[in-house]
């Protein structure tokens, strides 16, 4: 069995339906399920918030893989943890000199804590904070929007991650993943994969998901 930790983004999953789809998720084999939080701020579109994180938690024992893409990230993790987060991913643009205090709160909830970032920023920003983190969060699109082409630029970043990175960190990609970019991400070094669109329009869900490992 492969090592790699496919979290399917509910981005793409039918809101009105979400328990319905995370149960579908989980018995097609996901490890993870993603969930975009936006604000219309940091990116400019709405998703959902801790609300529904807390209404989808007893759909599926899957972990619950939140990625906050919002403005003022140190103001909302308790709500997300209370939720039932089991890992929270936000922004080193959003967060900026809160950075370690954001990782040290996370983790005094004893969950997993990632850092991610866009891809305008280079990697060189954020290798002081590897040692402090589970995960960094490479994003192959500009972040707002599911079903974007693969930026494959951004992938370069994952070799100047990992060599930096103790061998345990995950390095997860999101943005335009396929089974064809997937293969590009993990020959560079990525661990952990993010798809929506890929895994949503798929005729056969559990095939889908395999086919990222
Ligand atoms: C984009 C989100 C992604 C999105 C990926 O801002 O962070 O998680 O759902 O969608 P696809 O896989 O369709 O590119
Ligand atoms: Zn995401």
């Amino acid at each position: 069995m492969s090592n790699i930790i496919v979290s399917p983004s509910i981005l793409s999953a039918d809101f009105a339906n979400l328990g319905r789809d995370l149960k579908e998720l989980q018995n097609n084999g996901a490890d993870w399920i993603h969930v975009d939080v936006m604000d219309g701020h940091f990116v400019p579109n709405i998703t959902i918030g801790a609300p529904v994180v807390k209404a989808i938690k007893p759909y599926s024992n899957v972990p619950l893989d939140v990625h906050l893409m919002i403005e003022n990230p140190q103001n909302y993790i308790e709500d997300f943890v209370k939720a039932g987060a089991d890992i929270i991913t936000f922004h080193y643009e959003a967060a900026g000199d809160l950075t370690e205090d954001i990782i040290n709160n996370i983790k005094s909830h004893d969950i997993l804590v990632g850092l991610s970032i866009k891809p305008a920023t280079p990697p060189q920003e954020i290798l002081k904070y590897l040692i402090m983190v589970d995960m960094v969060l490479v994003m192959t699109v500009e972040p707002g929007f599911g079903g974007q082409s693969f930026m494959r630029d951004c992938a370069d970043k994952i070799p100047v991650i990992r060599q930096n990175a103790p061998e345990n960190l995950i390095v997860q990609v999101d943005g335009g993943i396929n089974d064809q970019t997937a293969k590009i991400c993990k020959e560079l070094g990525a661990n952990s994969l993010v798809a929506g669109s890929y895994i949503f329009k798929s005729t056969d869900m559990e095939e889908a998901i395999l086919s990222l490992k």
